[in-house]
């Protein structure tokens, strides 16, 4: 029969998020104490909505509904963007998504090149790595970072090496890019970096040079811990009134996995109009009607019932709240040969380790000696490099548990770190 995992993290008993006999530092996805906001948001959200359908009529919500999604809900969403971002967002630049994971895989199956190439950080979001895998016909090539960012002139080196070959790259009406650079600018998965202003402009730059599509995770931007507003995302270095503007080459892709819960399935592609018209014709999408619209029409109200800004509130003041814990302790007990780099937002602390120190064989060992466990370096790693990086994520555990795990893994380090460079 067929296992009854409850949810992604069930089902072993170390990994488990939801066991307390090892504290699990791994999940980047919030725990019970703020999911069980959501139920409440949801009702007042789906009466909201249900009343208006009744009052029309139509009961549209529950028919195919319009490509790029839901009017009101990219309405809405462009409103609160907007004042979330301090940047101006464009409803006619949203196209609604099932997540951000959806967004990725329809970009790839849509507008770049079937054997084209997708370019990653040298450090990224694991999972995405594995995704990629699932384009077998494209090449996965790693751009090595310099300080935490791309570097900029082995970027161009690589880009250049890759166009020298003859590929014959199938350029078509819709797949209009034969290469696309996967990266995550603000509050970056695991490294929780930003990318500064003058770097955004050299990756549009570069994008520009060699059409290539930027595809930008933007799932952490509005977590921002500073008082004052987020980032810019990276697509508002694109500007259309520059003299280079090439139509295009930055796709913001967005989530409420993040900011309100991953079960929602709902996201947004903020893309330039050259390609949210190629999206809006997909085939797929057409014969769907928009994605998730049911929900969609529920998000509209929570949005407009300003739910969603207040829950934005809350997870703001709890994550600043936990980070602050979790660095506190870092600065406290975190062996001196070992370094990290307090970030401004999102869910992760990545720490450096000992340059000798394997983060894979100490995290096997800190969960039979401390009873805490976290992701070693090389999984976010096309080629297994980084072993000595650990990434922490506070977004699942309370403040308590987090600085008790914390501690624990710092005085596990502490003597694994001893014992292997004994050994050595
Ligand atoms: C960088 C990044 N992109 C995408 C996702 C998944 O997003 P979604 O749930 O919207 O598919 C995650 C979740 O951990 C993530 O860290």
């Amino acid at each position: 029969m067929e296992n009854r995992h409850r949810h992604l993290f069930d089902g072993n008993t170390i990994l488990n998020v939801y066991n307390n006999d090892v504290i699990n530092l791994s999940v980047g996805a919030p725990g019970p104490d703020l999911l069980k906001n959501c139920g409440e948001m949801m009702l007042k959200a789906t009466q909201h909505r249900l009343e208006e359908e009744k009052n029309e009529g139509k009961y549209y919500l529950f028919q195919y509904g319009t490509t790029p999604g839901l009017w009101e809900c990219r309405d809405e969403l462009k409103n609160f963007l907007s004042r979330r971002y301090g940047d101006q967002v464009d409803d006619e630049n949203l196209i609604l998504t099932c997540g951000a994971t959806h967004g990725v895989q329809l970009i790839l199956n849509s507008i770049i090149s079937p054997n084209g190439i997708i370019f990653v950080e040298q450090v990224t979001y694991m999972i995405a790595l594995d995704a990629f895998k699932q384009f077998p016909l494209m090449k996965i090539i790693m751009v090595p970072m310099k300080n935490n960012y791309v570097d900029f002139e082995k970027f161009d080196e690589i880009i250049n090496n890759e166009l020298k070959k003859n590929n014959n790259y199938l350029i078509t009406n819709d797949k209009i890019f034969w290469a696309m650079f996967y990266t995550i600018p603000t509050f970056h998965n695991p490294t929780g970096m930003t990318i500064p202003p003058e770097s955004c402009k050299k990756i549009v730059d570069i994008a520009r040079k060699y059409s290539i599509v930027v595809v930008c995770d933007d799932v952490y931007n509005l977590l921002s811990y500073n008082d004052d507003l987020p980032p810019h995302r990276l697509f508002y270095y694109d500007d259309k009134n520059d003299v280079d503007y090439k139509g295009g080459n930055v796709i913001s892709n967005g989530s409420f996995s993040k900011i309100l819960s991953p079960a929602i399935r709902l996201g947004w592609l903020e893309c330039p109009p050259r390609i949210s018209s190629i999206l809006k014709q997909s085939g797929i999408m057409k014969s769907g009607g928009a994605v998730n619209h049911y929900v969609s029409g529920v998000i509209a109200s929570l949005l407009h019932l300003k739910l969603q800004d207040e829950y934005v509130d809350l997870l703001i003041k709890t994550y600043q709240e936990r980070l602050k814990i979790v660095c506190d302790i870092l600065d406290r007990y975190l062996p001196r040969c070992c370094s990290y780099k307090k970030p401004d937002g999102g869910y992760f602390v990545w720490i450096q380790l000992h340059q000798e120190c394997d983060a894979g064989k100490f995290v096997k060992w800190c969960q039979e000696n401390y009873k805490v466990t976290a992701i070693p370096g090389s999984r976010f790693s096309l080629i297994d490099e980084s072993k000595n990086y650990l990434r922490l994520s506070i977004a699942f555990h309370k403040s308590e548990v987090l600085k008790n795990a914390t501690k624990k893994l710092c005085q596990g380090l502490l003597i694994y770190i001893r014992q292997s460079l004994v050994k050595n």
